[in-house]
């Protein structure tokens, strides 16, 4: 969730850093810092609470305009341990400040060292977990080389962390060290970058190395060496890699959400054109042979927050096309249950970043039993493309925006595909059958687009203000609608800060039924298949009986409902299982009024970050 970024070459280091922490904002915004070791070989660092731009007013401020080195680290962070405060913002350094440190992911064991560290004589100013890997590295430096002191350092200290190192006594050299945590080298003939994410240096180049789970890097002027935490050199390949970074900005959009919100349409038809140009290589990639196919009894969907909701929409997918039972599990849950072995389960990884910590460490589960794993991700370079048996790519372009929209429905609309594609190979859908499935998706884009078009006036001027009023909400949704409304109240939640309790509408009688009153709005999501929706007209109906306030999201032939409702979202009829695909960029926009009119600060809303890469 917090990056880090470091250099070391021929050149400056502190703008290249500055400019590669920028980028990786979207992993933490909360404080950032940035360390250097100036030519005279003293260790400098700047810190400041917030993000990139009042790191760079805080060096200006403290007219450390002119420090800068060869060799440098920085940080941006999302807070696991101790709050947001300039104290807490790395880098940490140890008693003389001859040693910096960054840091993402969490050092589980800190307070037993810490205290350890603290009978030794340390003084500590920051309540990190990662403030004692500066003083173990301090005291290790003391007697040891900087490699023995790394094989030490990581000998005692348990958790999961990509870590940069550097040191006045080995001025030199930037040390990168991995467990767990992403952390990749890019490689130019004088000098070399390191980060969380390629992103933060792809501009400069796309010879990258990913330091293999469990190593660490000594990085000098010239080039870098790697060992596995046994102390031997390993060589693990430079690879060139993709990465969808762009450039583009907002534009003429006042939020990220809000443009990405609008590329839905594209990022739906770019997926389906990608999966379908790229037939054969999207199967290499998938690698999945026929025969498995075939004898595939399951599939599971894993992933956290919106890619957990997606793989809830696409069990319907399996089972109504591909014909296979299906699971979908919270990443964080799945990691801590028991599960069984099956050579005929799939499981499919879904996560929009690839690196979500939850569900890689779901993945690693799975890969060391053996179990057949897919990824299905936005992004190419990640580490769940790397490690999956196979992947599946979506073609959102980069999310930057906190709230997930765009690659929602790509992962929906890849999600759709792969149902029909299995169903195809096991002879249940013909080949027709499968050209239409990907027309029908071109027509949920198509309905999205104009459905937020149509409403646009009416919830600017009228829905979003009346409703910012309200300090709860209930969502109801039955059979695919049901994650539809899970994923429409997470939204509500994260950018509007609302609190929205949200249920399978049938179980309203169980309890719920209770909190319904005119101060609390229900907004009901409607499904296209005919039993359901007569059931979630009942529930409607349970609704109004109690004076409950309703909003209704349904289909034009769905009059009984939608007369029902205080306030009605009307959508064209498509295919049932596309149903989510149409509701989900109106209700996007309409919950993204509300937060504007809350004054909330939309694309990065408190206390959240866009990667999750810590548990
Ligand atoms: C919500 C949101 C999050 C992510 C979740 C998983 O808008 O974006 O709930 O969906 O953190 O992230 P990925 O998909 O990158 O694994």
């Amino acid at each position: 969730m917090c990056s880090v970024v470091g250099y070391n070459g021929s050149g400056p280091c502190r703008q290249q850093i500055l400019e590669g922490l920028a980028r990786l904002e979207y992993r933490g915004y909360d404080s950032a810092g940035f360390a250097c070791i100036t030519t005279a070989s003293k260790l400098h660092c700047v810190k400041a609470q917030g993000g990139i731009d009042q790191l760079r007013a805080k060096i200006k401020m403290a007219q450390d305009d002119g420090i800068d080195g060869a060799i440098g680290l920085g940080h941006t962070r999302w807070s696991t341990h101790g709050s947001s405060s300039e104290n807490n913002a790395h880098p940490h350094v140890d008693c003389r400040r001859t040693v910096a440190v960054v840091h993402n992911g969490i050092i589980e064991n800190f307070a037993f060292l810490k205290e350890k560290l603290q009978l030794l004589g340390h003084t500590f100013v920051s309540q990190t977990d990662t403030e004692v890997i500066a003083h173990l590295f301090e005291d290790e430096l003391q007697t040891k080389s900087l490699e023995r002191a790394v094989l030490a350092v990581v000998s005692g200290i348990q958790g999961a962390y990509a870590l940069l190192v550097m040191s006045e006594k080995h001025s030199d050299y930037l040390v990168a060290i991995r467990k767990s945590s992403p952390l990749c080298l890019g490689i130019l003939p004088d000098q070399t970058f390191v980060a969380s994410d390629v992103a933060a240096f792809i501009d400069k180049t796309d010879e990258v190395v990913f330091l293999p789970d469990e190593s660490f890097a000594l990085i000098s002027k010239t080039g870098y060496a790697v060992y596995n935490f046994f102390g031997e050199r390993i060589y693990p390949p430079v690879e060139k890699t993709v990465c969808t970074w762009s450039a583009e900005g907002k534009g003429a959009y006042e939020h990220y959400m809000l443009k990405e919100m609008y590329e839905q349409k594209r990022a739906i038809i770019d997926t389906i054109n990608f999966l379908r140009l790229h037939k054969s290589t999207r199967m290499q990639q998938l690698n999945l042979s026929a025969d498995m196919i075939h004898d595939l009894e399951r599939i599971h969907f894993i992933g956290c927050g919106t890619s957990w909701h997606a793989g809830m929409i696409a069990e319907y997918f399996m089972q109504e096309v591909a014909h296979l039972q299906t699971q979908s599990f919270l990443a964080s849950e799945f990691r801590y249950k028991k599960f069984f072995s099956c050579s005929r389960t799939l499981t499919c990884i879904i996560s929009q970043s690839g690196e979500t910590a939850d569900s890689l460490e779901a993945l690693r589960l799975l890969l060391a039993s053996k179990q057949p794993t897919i990824a299905l991700t936005n992004v190419a370079s990640s580490s769940m493309v790397r490690e999956a048996d196979g992947f599946l790519l979506t073609q959102a372009g980069q999310e930057i925006a906190v709230a997930s929209t765009k690659a929602f429905t790509a992962q929906i609309s890849a999600l759709f595909l792969l149902a029909h594609w299995i169903a195809h190979i096991k002879g249940l859908v013909t080949t027709q059958a499968m050209a239409r499935a990907e027309e029908e998706l071109f027509v949920a884009a198509e309905v999205l687009e104009n459905s937020i078009e149509r409403y646009k006036f009416d919830i600017i001027s009228k829905r979003a203000p009346f409703y910012a009023r309200y300090k709860n909400f209930i969502f109801l949704g039955r059979h695919i609608s049901f994650p539809c409304a899970l994923e429409a109240a997470l939204k509500l939640k994260e950018i509007a800060y609302i609190f929205v309790d949200t249920y399978p509408a049938g179980e309203l009688k169980h309890g719920p039924l209770a909190l319904i009153d005119a101060q609390t709005p229900v907004v009901i999501f409607s499904c296209l298949d005919e039993v359901v929706y007569k059931k979630l007209y009942g529930n409607a109906q349970e609704v109004k009986a109690r004076s409950g306030h309703l909003i209704v999201f349904a289909f034009e032939h769905q009059q009984e409902l939608l007369a029902l409702a205080d306030t009605a979202f009307v959508f064209p009829k498509v295919n049932p299982l596309l149903a989510p695909v149409v509701m989900i960029g109106l209700i996007q926009f309409f919950v993204y009024q509300i937060a504007l009119v809350l004054d909330r600060p939309i694309d990065r809303p408190r206390n959240l970050a866009k990667s999750v890469t810590v548990e």
